[in-house]
């Protein structure tokens, strides 16, 4: 089994970044699926979506994305809500690519976008209304100092909003051994992550002095994601494999079924919340 040479996640962002782009969508998240036969395009846009009502924006907002992929949500958000995003990212091919979305849009300077550490972004404190984490946490290990950070920026009465792939339960080190296998695939896929119970996450939101007033498991409703994925990989074989390799195409196709049957078992799952900071 080949080990991705850059686990490290900006690395593998600028990597995988326009393969992604064929696989994933102009988002780079799952889908949420109301009926199960909607388009990859139209769930992922229900999930940001999704995002953008636990948000409860107001026109003129101020938004920090953390982990804002190439930009495609953040635009979605100054369109849809009236709202000024900044979009951070380890990623120097994510913020390129994010800043030709936005002059493509003409919503340059109301979606600006700039290299930065979640975990250690050097933003002013008490600075944005909203702070919005779409799929991003997993690859902060640190997921304590993200939260910290997120809480950090925000102003009395904003609100943090984040979903991401959460563990659903305790995975015993024999049956972690015995399926290092599939874990070598995933890394392999997706790069260095790691998951949490999202109880953890309303833990680490309370302890930051934040308030928890929603918190939901979307497992199911984000269960079709994995057909739309292997349907894509066929779909676009010929155009992804000089961007991937075989070899990493393979690992995506894999990491497909192995993430299904994760969700499946109830190993991993999907789940969103909200936390105000206190006025
Ligand atoms: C799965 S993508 C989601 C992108 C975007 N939120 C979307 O929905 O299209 C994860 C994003 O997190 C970013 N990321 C990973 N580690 C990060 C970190 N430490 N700080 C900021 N962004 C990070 C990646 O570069 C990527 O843009």
């Amino acid at each position: 089994m080949t080990l991705p040479e850059d686990p490290d996640p900006a690395a593998h962002y600028d990597r995988v970044t326009d393969a992604w782009r064929l696989l994933l969508g102009e988002s780079l998240h799952y889908g949420l699926f109301a009926h199960g036969d909607e388009s990859l395009a139209d769930a992922t846009r229900a999930l940001t979506d999704r995002m953008a009502a636990a948000a409860a924006f107001a026109p003129g907002q101020r938004v920090l994305d953390v982990g804002c992929g190439t930009g495609d949500p953040a635009c979605h958000l100054v369109r849809t809500q009236q709202v000024d995003v900044l979009g951070i990212t380890t990623s120097a091919i994510g913020v390129e690519r994010a800043l030709a979305r936005a002059a493509a849009a003409g919503l340059l300077g109301r979606a600006r976008f700039e290299v930065r550490d979640g975990t250690d972004n050097g933003l002013p404190d008490e600075t944005f209304d909203r702070v919005w984490a779409l799929e991003s946490s997993h690859l902060m290990p640190a997921r304590d100092a993200l939260i910290a950070e997120c809480a950090r920026v925000l102003r009395p009465g904003g609100r943090l909003v984040l979903c991401d792939l959460i563990r659903r339960r305790d995975v015993p080190f024999a049956e972690l051994r015995a399926r290092s296998a599939e874990f070598a695939t995933l890394r392999e896929a997706f790069g260095e992550a790691r998951m949490d119970p999202l109880d953890r996450y309303l833990h680490l939101a309370e302890g930051e002095g934040l308030s928890v007033d929603l918190a939901e498991d979307l497992t199911d409703a984000t269960l079709p994601t994995f057909d739309r994925w292997r349907a894509n990989v066929e779909r676009h074989r010929d155009e992804v494999t000089p961007l991937l390799g075989q070899s990493g195409v393979d690992a995506f196709a894999r990491s497909a079924d192995i993430l299904e049957s994760f969700w499946r078992d109830g190993t991993l799952g999907y789940g969103i919340f909200a936390a105000v900071k206190p006025s």
